[in-house]
């Protein structure tokens, strides 16, 4: 079982596959260090645009506080204010911003507007959500696996719910860094093929085992951790009663939880809605490691924003 190197993480970060396995590993120890120490100052006179097409809690806040506790500045830039790809070209933008900020994190509707973004800025684009992907979920969730066990490599990961961006970056991750990825969908609502051959042919340089099914009980089999997501993601409201009919046998609850290991963890990036993914109780369950992923969300970003604003020998000592 070993950590893979593949790219790195100079442009910014569209992918979690952006980094090698072993810059995954790289980025968790930095992240348990900044958590413990004061590094205040460190991006004195930064400044970080948040362009937003979507609404967010944990995204918006711990990207400002990491700034403000950094000694940089946000900011926030709503889809009202600016227009993007509307009052103004997506590529447009993001020459503007670059003349005036040094980091833009961007959570968009489509993948292809942050590829567009990252292509025509000269600083560094970050994905905080898309249709694809959520990197930035994905690296503060291993952030928190290890902390709780201490290790990720040779970890099962099950999945259970839709095949969307959190489900890719997870999928990714786990591949990428030896763990294990077990997924349980509803037909038609699971990872696409070309995500799941990403993650193959990360698995194969891994050693890890990937497993795609529809029965949410040989998914948790064997699992140190249980993972789900909301059934409904932002943009697909218009869907919501057709898919709370589809994965109405897909909510993880107190029943499918035992089927796990004695000590798996019960993971959820949040927002979380009682009584479709999860059970009334859930949150609040002994399993639950929800609150620390939430928090999790802020050190792990700081260690990305030194990474991506700072030469490469002065933030991650
Ligand atoms: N988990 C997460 O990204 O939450 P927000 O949508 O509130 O940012
Ligand atoms: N899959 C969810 C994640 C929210 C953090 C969504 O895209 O709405």
């Amino acid at each position: 079982m070993g950590m893979i190197y593949y790219s790195c993480m100079k442009k910014g970060l569209l992918s979690i596959s952006d980094l090698s396995g072993k810059e995954i590993e790289s980025v968790i120890e930095q992240a348990v260090v900044m958590k413990r120490g004061d590094r205040t100052g460190l991006l004195s006179g930064k400044v970080l645009a948040l362009l937003f097409e979507k609404p967010s809690l944990r995204t918006r806040v711990s990207f400002e506080v990491a700034m403000h506790q950094l000694g940089g500045h946000v900011v926030y830039l709503s889809q009202e204010e600016v227009g993007l790809g509307k009052r103004e070209s997506v590529c447009d933008v993001a020459r503007v911003l670059s003349r005036y900020v040094d980091c833009i994190a961007a959570r968009t509707f489509s993948y292809e507007t942050l590829d567009i973004l990252a292509q025509c800025s000269s600083v560094p684009v970050i994905n905080a959500l898309s249709d694809l992907e959520h990197p930035c979920q994905a690296l503060s969730d291993l952030l928190t696996i290890y902390e709780k066990k201490g290790e990720l490599a040779g970890l099962t990961l099950a999945f259970i719910g839709d095949g969307n961006n959190v489900a890719n970056s997870l999928l990714l991750a786990a591949s990428l860094t030896g763990m294990n990825f077990s997924f349980a969908s509803p037909l038609g609502y699971g990872i696409s093929d070309e995500m799941s051959n990403r993650g193959r042919e990360f698995a194969a340089l891994s050693g890890s085992r990937i497993r795609l099914t529809n029965d949410p009980f040989e998914a948790v089999a064997e699992a140190d951790i249980v993972y789900t997501d909301v059934w409904t993601s932002m943009g697909q409201e218009s869907e919501g009663e057709k898919r709370r009919i589809a994965f109405s046998g897909y909510q993880v609850n107190d029943r499918l939880l035992s089927l796990a290991k004695e000590d798996a963890l019960f993971m959820h990036p949040l927002p979380a809605h009682r009584g479709e993914e999860i059970a009334d109780g859930l949150l609040e369950n002994s399993h639950s490691v929800v609150f620390d992923q939430a928090e999790n969300r802020l050190h792990l970003q700081k260690v990305l924003l030194t990474k991506l604003l700072l030469p490469a020998d002065s933030g991650d000592k």
